[in-house]
């Protein structure tokens, strides 16, 4: 689905999130920052924009993973995206050596995974000890009255303008379904820690549009976490 929709799809996130996305983007790199990483990983990286905004955490190495080949392509096309290894690869089964990364983040990726837990066992697999996980996600607004204007506008106007714009109706009726299928801020709070981070923090964005999730990597849980990867078959190292 992201294939077919990728020459579209950062024309389409401007107009629909009215250039809203850009400034959630930017608290999450902020909160990457703070902690002076060496090196990230965008997990579900799509067309490259928030690891070109990664850039500003002052990381030197960013990497950005995706499983959609097209997406990856966009975001290589960006003079922007200069200095970033894109990796074309599935976020339930990341391509790295375990303890590799200072932080991971995932922007509107994970209401995409088939399977959520395995996804954010991954992520922390590849994580240091100690380190950051950042997710930025959609969700729903807390107040009734901006929750129903918040619904009419993804089941009205975002299916009308997605299919307009990308010629793909089922991707912009997703999308809605998607949101509407996520779970609730502490459930998914709950999930993420159940995954082996601890200190799950979630932040509230624009009156609860979106949400930040930042959690850190819990050593006390390793021993029951198992990955599914052994020892070998790793395509690539941590440099
Ligand atoms: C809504 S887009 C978000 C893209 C980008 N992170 C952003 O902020 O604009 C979701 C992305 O998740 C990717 N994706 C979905 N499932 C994935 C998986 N299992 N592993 C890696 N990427 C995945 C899709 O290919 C798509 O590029």
């Amino acid at each position: 689905m992201f294939d077919s929709i990728s020459g579209q799809y950062d024309l389409l996130n401007r107009l629909l999130s009215l250039g809203v996305d850009r400034w959630w983007r930017q608290s999450m790199v902020k909160r990457v920052g703070r902690r002076k990483p060496q090196s990230v990983l965008d997990v579900a990286t799509g067309t490259g924009d928030s690891a070109i905004a990664l850039k500003k955490s002052g990381a030197t190495r960013i990497v950005g993973v995706d499983i959609s080949e097209q997406m990856l392509k966009q975001a290589q096309k960006k003079p922007t995206s200069a200095g970033i290894e894109f990796v074309k690869a599935d976020g339930e089964r990341l391509p790295f050596d375990d303890g590799c990364f200072d932080a991971v983040t995932i922007s509107f990726g994970i209401r995409n995974f088939e399977h959520r837990r395995q996804g954010l066992q991954e992520m922390r697999r590849v994580l240091k000890q100690n380190g950051l996980l950042l997710v930025l996600e959609l969700s729903m607004p807390a107040n009734r009255i901006i929750r129903s204007l918040y619904k009419l506008y993804f089941l009205r106007i975002v299916p009308a303008v997605g299919k307009l714009v990308s010629r793909n109706s089922y991707a912009y009726r997703y999308l809605p379904c998607s949101v509407d299928e996520f779970p609730p801020r502490q459930v998914f709070a709950a999930e993420i820690q159940n995954a082996g981070f601890e200190r799950v923090k979630a932040i509230s964005l624009s009156g609860g549009l979106a949400t930040i999730y930042e959690a850190k990597k819990s050593e006390k849980t390793q021993q029951h976490i198992h990955s599914t990867h052994g020892s070998c078959g790793r395509v690539l190292r941590c440099r």
